[in-house]
């Protein structure tokens, strides 16, 4: 069992693809997943409703919560699922910081060509706050949108410029995912890219990535 935070400051960095793509890849896997949604967008809610309404199988439970009682309804919850996937974002987010406590492990998606210094701070320093009280907690950043088109080293720079600016309680990850039509197609229909089965590269990337979250 583990509780996983996908999180971040920065909106629209693809923290609800990654959470719902994770889920569906752990319900495939014949895992009971909660994919517990603390944003008050509720997009990971609404993937979900999609899904269940299209009845797409296997159903993922997800629910939202926010506020005060999140860390204790967080545990609780874990008890009565095999994994709880947390989607939790925005600026100065209560949810975001709570969620920090009690998880296990938090992947941060980044667009390199939003690479913002500032937010990573920030986080690097958000999760040096949760250590002090959950002191096993490990953070990770995930590129996202990495140019398709090997010319442009996105990857590369972006790794080579986080190095440079030295963060102490984070890592980027090895695995990235790209800019693939497929993240925003599958999720129109309340699936993940392993699901939609159109673009092979996405599946591929999407499971390497959860291997080195769930098996690394
Ligand atoms: N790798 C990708 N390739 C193409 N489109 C992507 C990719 N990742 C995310 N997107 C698209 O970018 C948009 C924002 O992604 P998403 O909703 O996952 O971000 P978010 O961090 O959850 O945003 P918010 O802060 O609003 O909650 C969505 O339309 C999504 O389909
Ligand atoms: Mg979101």
């Amino acid at each position: 069992m583990s509780i996983v935070l996908i999180g971040g400051e920065k909106g629209g960095t693809g923290k609800t693809t990654l959470a719902t793509n994770l889920a569906a890849i752990l319900a495939l896997d014949g895992k009971d997943v909660l994919l517990l949604d603390t944003d008050r967008q509720g997009t990971s809610s609404f993937w979900s409703a999609v899904r269940e309404e299209a009845e797409v199988e296997p159903r993922i439970a997800s629910v939202q919560k926010f506020g005060k009682g999140l860390p204790g309804q967080v545990q609780d919850l874990a008890t009565r699922y095999d994994e709880v996937i947390i989607d939790a974002g925005g600026r100065d987010s209560m949810e975001l910081r709570y969620a920090l406590g009690v998880c296990d492990a938090a992947y941060i998606p980044v667009q390199p060509f939003q690479f913002d210094i500032w937010t990573i701070r920030q986080m690097d320093e958000l999760v040096s706050m949760a250590k002090g009280f959950n002191s096993d907690l490990r953070a990770h950043i995930v590129l996202n949108r990495v140019s398709t088109n090997p010319a442009v080293r996105e990857d590369q720079e972006t790794r080579e410029f986080f190095n440079q600016e030295g963060f102490e309680n984070l890592s980027i990850l090895k695995p990235i995912l790209h800019e693939r039509i497929a993240y925003r197609k599958s999720a129109r229909d309340g699936l993940s890219v392993a699901e939609w089965k159109a673009d092979k590269k996405a599946t591929r990337e999407m499971n390497e990535l959860f291997e080195e979250i769930y098996r690394g």
